[in-house]
């Protein structure tokens, strides 16, 4: 798979990048470690080089998991990991409060101080078992800090060489204009599928201009655009995907036949659904990289595969007329 530049930074990123959310089992109603390890051993196999994971996915655990994979050959992959969402004290803003793997209820904060920062990159490359993280970013903006102030201490992370590059996730465009004139600002993680294009009005265009990475989150949907997620679909407990907005029966109804519509041009091309909808998120503009959360090592091959699946212009233009038709059907608030 050839890699992609990551914004200005030196770094070369896979343009299919492992998301690690869903090893982490939190909210995903929990996770097989050894079946996350094989997934992760079968990324390299199959030329995703790139993984990304944060503290909060299962509270230290999606790190750990991954930190147990790349042991032996860590210069073989990019670690992308994240700071700013805190369970271990009451800094910041409140965002929410969840139940862990374990149980156990945990109060969430967004917050980006400093020091915190600069420890949680500690704690981070301990989990990790590594020296440097290739991609740090703030997970979600915290309001009770200025935009400044962590990307201050990212730029002593880059100098102490724990950090490659700087990044940030979830942030406005406006956030993200003030982040990157405090660090060489590489890129924004930011939600992005068929069927959530919101980015595209600001953000795009402005990183197209500005040659900053896009790393486009949950491009399945969670899962939904893989054609599998039918409104009879059981979840495990503690999945939340069935209490978010394109999970409501009638947004299901509505996207699954949309997916019916495109499934005889995934067929046409020799594709899976899951392929043909990673690969159409790779052609829009200013896309970096899909990153992609998958569970085991099947997952991992197919969604890889979706690399070399071509779609010509009327190709994504077919599908972009058959997207505007079914957006104004789904209700999402
Ligand atoms: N920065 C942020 O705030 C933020 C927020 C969300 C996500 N992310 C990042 O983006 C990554 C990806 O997003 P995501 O995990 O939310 O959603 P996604 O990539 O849209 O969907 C991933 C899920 O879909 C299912 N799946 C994946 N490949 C499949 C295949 N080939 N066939 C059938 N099912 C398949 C798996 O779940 P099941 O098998 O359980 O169905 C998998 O966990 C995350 O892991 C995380 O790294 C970041």
């Amino acid at each position: 798979m050839k890699k992609n530049p990551l914004g200005k930074s030196k770094l070369l990123v896979s343009p299919i990048t492992f998301g690690a959310w869903a090893i982490g089992g939190w909210m995903w109603g929990g996770s097989e470690k050894k079946d996350s390890i094989r997934a992760l051993h079968a990324c390299l196999d199959h030329g995703i080089t790139s993984i990304d994971t944060a503290p909060i996915y299962g509270f230290g655990q999606s790190e750990q998991i991954v930190g147990e994979a790349i042991k032996g050959k860590r210069d073989q992959y990019e670690i992308m990991t994240k700071a700013g969402m805190r369970w271990k004290n009451t800094l910041g803003e409140y965002f929410f409060t969840t139940t862990d793997n374990d149980g156990k209820q945990r109060e969430v904060y967004n917050y980006s101080g400093r020091d915190s920062i600069i420890a949680e990159c500690e704690d981070s490359l301990r989990r990790l078992g590594t020296d440097y993280i290739d991609l740090y970013q703030i997970h979600y903006p915290d309001i009770t800090t200025s935009i400044e102030e962590p990307m201050e201490a990212f730029q002593t992370l880059l100098d102490q060489g724990k950090i490659r590059a700087a990044g940030v996730s979830n942030y406005s465009l406006d956030q993200m204009k003030l982040a990157d004139g405090a660090v060489l600002l590489s890129s924004n993680q930011l939600p992005y599928s068929m069927v959530r294009r919101e980015i595209e009005e600001d953000i795009v265009p402005w990183c197209l201009e500005n040659s900053c990475g896009i790393l486009a989150y949950s491009p399945l949907q969670r899962g939904l655009l893989t054609g599998k997620i039918t409104a009879d679909h059981s979840f495990a407990p503690g999945d939340t995907r069935p209490d978010t907005p394109h999970y409501k029966r009638d947004n299901l109804v509505k996207i699954n036949q949309f997916l019916d519509d495109i499934r005889p041009l995934a067929e046409e091309k020799g594709a899976t659904l899951s392929q043909l909808v990673i690969a159409w998120t790779l052609r829009q503009p200013g896309i970096t990289v899909a990153l992609v959360g998958a569970r085991n090592e099947t997952q991992v091959i197919e969604n890889a595969g979706a690399a070399s699946v071509e779609l010509s212009e009327s190709e994504v233009g077919m599908i972009n007329a058959k997207l505007e038709t079914l957006k104004p059907k789904l209700e999402i608030e």
